[in-house]
C-alpha cells in the first residue's frame, strides 16, 4: 500500500452514551439519549433548563445509577462502575464546593482533590514511608504547578471560603485536574461569574483541550459554545434533539432557534 492509500484514521470518539434513560417517581429526565464525545475535544451539552442535561452528567459520572442505556469510555462499558471506579480510569467531573472545603486553603483543596488522598494518610503508617513521602512530594509539585498555571500562587494559603465565586469555580477546576483525568465532566462551570474571570477560564479550557483532554461541557451562553466546541449535543425534554457542528445547529434546527428565542 503506497502512502497516499493509507485510509483516514477515524476521529476517535473517547465517550459514548447510549439510549441512557432515568426517571424519578415515574417522569423521565433522560429519555433515551444517545451521542459521543471525540477525544480532545469540548463537546457542548445544551439546551433549555429541565432538559435533562445535569441528569446526564450525573449518569455519566456515576453519581446516578441509569434506568436503562450504558456509557462507554475509550470503549470499555463503564455503566456499572462506581464514581471513584470511573474516576480511577480518569472520568472525573467538577463539583461545587461544598461549605466544608471553604474551611480550607487554596492549597490544602488541591491536596485533597486526589483521589484515595484521604485514606492514603492511614496506609502511610503501614507501608514504607519513604514510598509515600514521594507520592507526597509528587502531588505537592502538582499542586504548585497548577497554581502558578492558573495564577492562584498568590491565593495559596487563602481559604477557598474568601474567594470570589470565579475563583471558587477555577479552584473546582484545578482540584479535578489534581486527579489528571483523561475525560472531564463540567456543569456550567462559567455560570454565575464575572465576565472577565468567564473569559478567563474559557480560555483555560480550551489550552486544556488543547492539551488532548476530553470535555463534556454543560453551558448556556451559546457563543462561548460557538468558540469552544467543535461538536455540540442539543437537548430538549430528556432527548437529544441534534448533534453537529453549532453552525450546522444553528442552521438547521427550529428547535434551537425556540430556544435562542426562548
Ligand atoms: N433528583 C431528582 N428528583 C426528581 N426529579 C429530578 C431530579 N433531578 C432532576 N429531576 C428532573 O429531571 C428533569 C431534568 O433535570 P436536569 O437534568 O437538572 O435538567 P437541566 O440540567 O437540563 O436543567 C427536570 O424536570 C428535573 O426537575
Ligand atoms: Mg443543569
Amino acid at each position: 500500500m503506497s502512502l497516499n492509500e493509507v485510509p483516514n484514521v477515524p476521529v476517535q470518539s473517547f465517550l459514548e452514551v447510549r439510549d441512557l434513560r432515568r426517571d424519578f417517581g415515574g417522569v423521565w429526565a433522560v429519555d433515551g439519549a444517545s451521542f459521543e464525545a471525540q477525544s480532545g475535544c469540548i463537546t457542548a451539552l445544551i439546551g433549555p433548563n429541565g432538559a435533562g442535561k445535569s441528569t446526564v452528567v450525573d449518569l455519566i459520572g456515576g453519581a446516578l445509577r441509569p434506568t436503562s442505556g450504558q456509557v462507554l469510555m475509550d470503549g470499555r462499558d463503564i455503566t456499572a462502575l462506581k464514581p471513584h471506579e470511573r474516576a480511577r480510569l480518569g472520568l472525573v467531573r467538577t463539583y461545587q464546593m461544598s461549605s466544608e472545603f471553604g474551611r480550607l486553603t487554596v492549597l490544602e483543596n488541591l491536596l485533597v482533590g486526589v483521589p484515595d488522598q484521604r485514606g492514603e494518610r492511614f496506609r502511610t503508617l503501614v507501608i514504607g514511608k519513604r514510598y509515600w513521602r514521594e507520592q507526597e512530594e509528587a502531588v505537592l509539585v502538582k499542586a504548585f504547578g497548577l497554581m502558578d498555571r492558573f495564577a492562584m500562587s498568590e491565593k495559596r494559603d487563602e481559604y477557598a471560603g474568601n474567594l470570589s465565586g470565579g475563583q471558587k469555580r477555577l479552584l473546582e477546576i484545578m482540584r479535578s485536574l489534581m486527579a489528571e483525568p483523561k475525560l472531564l465532566l463540567l456543569d456550567e462551570p462559567m455560570a454565575g461569574i464575572n465576565p472577565t474571570l468567564a473569559r478567563v477560564i474559557e480560555g483555560y479550557l480550551s489550552d486544556l483541550a488543547k492539551e488532548g483532554l476530553t470535555m463534556l461541557l454543560i453551558e448556556h451562553e451559546l457563543d462561548v459554545v460557538d468558540r469552544l466546541c467543535e461538536s455540540v449535543v442539543f437537548m430538549a425534554q430528556g432527548k437529544v434533539i441534534a448533534t453537529g457542528k453549532m453552525e450546522e445547529l444553528l442552521k438547521n434546527t427550529g428547535v434551537l432557534n425556540a430556544y435562542l428565542a426562548g
